[in-house]
């Protein structure tokens, strides 16, 4: 998404001299944007490969395929996937085999066999249902469009214990939650896990379509030349700007303002869900990435929203999910949140 908000002068200006440049070229041939934003990935994430395609979905599939792939290579296949309720993973086949909702799911079935969805942080069902026949484990670390729902540590302990038993895979799918929105480059490293693939998107290219699988050495190495690919994946128009979003990440400071502005941005959410008891159950996320959950469906608070100049959006039926773009600042949080408030007072006065 527009992570560095709208017509960004340093993100307009890397795109406006590399269309005079190149564009794009044959993926038949290495060029070194690619490797630069590899290596910058590689440092953030600690996983030292990069598949570069044109989405999160693409992402995802790329990662699925991989772990099968690795199986594959180890002459053991697996074929099963363990995903979560309430999981979102993308809209096309493989993404939408480890992704619940039945209302995205239903029209397409029969989806990819052997998938296992067991409860949100529920580390039991999790140790039930692993075997040596999983091929690997995929969950957000944050649950977006499930509705911001963090995985406890208890959980990510888990997923741990779980891979280390069985030699199963983890896939962490940072698509929303990566990239400094929560506060951190990627959220599974503030559960202290060791992902053997994640999928990013959203914020990558800052409005310019270019997601990626990040994956170790160990799967890497199972795969080979032409096993999978795409025409634009990675072109030089994307790395491009992708590695202007990592420079103002990282470089330019925008993670460590990103904590400065999320910190505040929870205390006013805290500030009125209290005010409002009747109406909001509970405020849920990290950095710049929030859920606020209501006791009645949140439908209605989205036109409420836009009435007053502020756009938020409702998933998982009860919840107002906020992501701003990364550059918001304490002012600009004071003046939505402002909106947002009056927003949910329209809203909770109608009984
Ligand atoms: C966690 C997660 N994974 C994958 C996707 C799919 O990304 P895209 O819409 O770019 O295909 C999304 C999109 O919302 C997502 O939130």
């Amino acid at each position: 998404m527009c992570v560095l908000g709208h017509a960004h002068p340093g993100l307009a200006a890397v795109i406006a001299d590399q269309a005079k440049t190149l564009i794009h070229t044959s993926n038949l041939f290495f060029h070194p944007l690619q490797g630069q934003l590899a290596e910058k990935l590689a440092s953030l994430s600690g996983l030292p490969r990069a598949f570069f395609c044109n989405s999160g979905t693409e992402a995802v599939e790329a990662c699925l395929k991989f772990a099968r792939r690795y199986w594959y290579t180890k002459g053991e296949p697996r074929s099963e996937f363990i995903a979560l309720d309430e999981s979102f993973h993308g809209r096309t086949f493989g993404s939408l085999s480890v992704t619940s909702d039945e209302h995205y799911r239903k029209p397409f079935e029969p989806l990819l066999p052997k998938v296992t969805f067991i409860a949100t942080n529920d580390a039991g069902a999790l140790a039930r249902a692993v075997s040596k026949n999983t091929a690997a484990i995929i969950a957000e670390p944050v649950l977006g469009e499930g509705g911001i729902r963090p995985l406890t540590p208890a959980f990510a302990a888990a997923i741990a214990e779980a891979c280390a038993k069985t030699g199963t895979l983890f896939i962490a799918d940072e698509v929303q939650s990566g990239l400094g929105r929560t506060g951190y480059p990627f959220y599974f490293k503030a559960l202290g896990l060791h992902p053997h693939l994640v999928s990013i998107g959203k914020a990558l290219g800052g409005g310019v379509p270019i997601g990626a699988a990040l994956v170790s050495q160990e799967v890497a190495d199972t795969i080979s030349f032409g096993d999978h690919g795409t025409t634009y994946g990675g072109n030089l128009l994307a790395c491009r700007a992708a590695l202007c979003v990592l420079d103002e990440l990282v470089g330019g400071g925008l993670l460590a303002q990103i904590g400065r502005v999320g910190r505040h941005l929870e205390q006013r959410l805290r500030g009125i869900a209290a005010a409002r008891p009747s109406l909001v159950k509970e405020i849920r996320g990290r950095g710049l990435m929030w859920g606020i959950e209501l006791t009645r469906d949140a439908a209605a608070v989205v036109p409420a929203g836009l009435e007053r100049g502020v756009v938020v959006n409702r998933t998982a039926e009860t919840v107002v999910r906020l992501l701003p773009p990364l550059i918001i600042t304490e002012a600009d949080v004071d003046a939505g949140l402002d909106r947002l408030d009056a927003a949910l007072g329209a809203v909770g006065a109608v009984a």
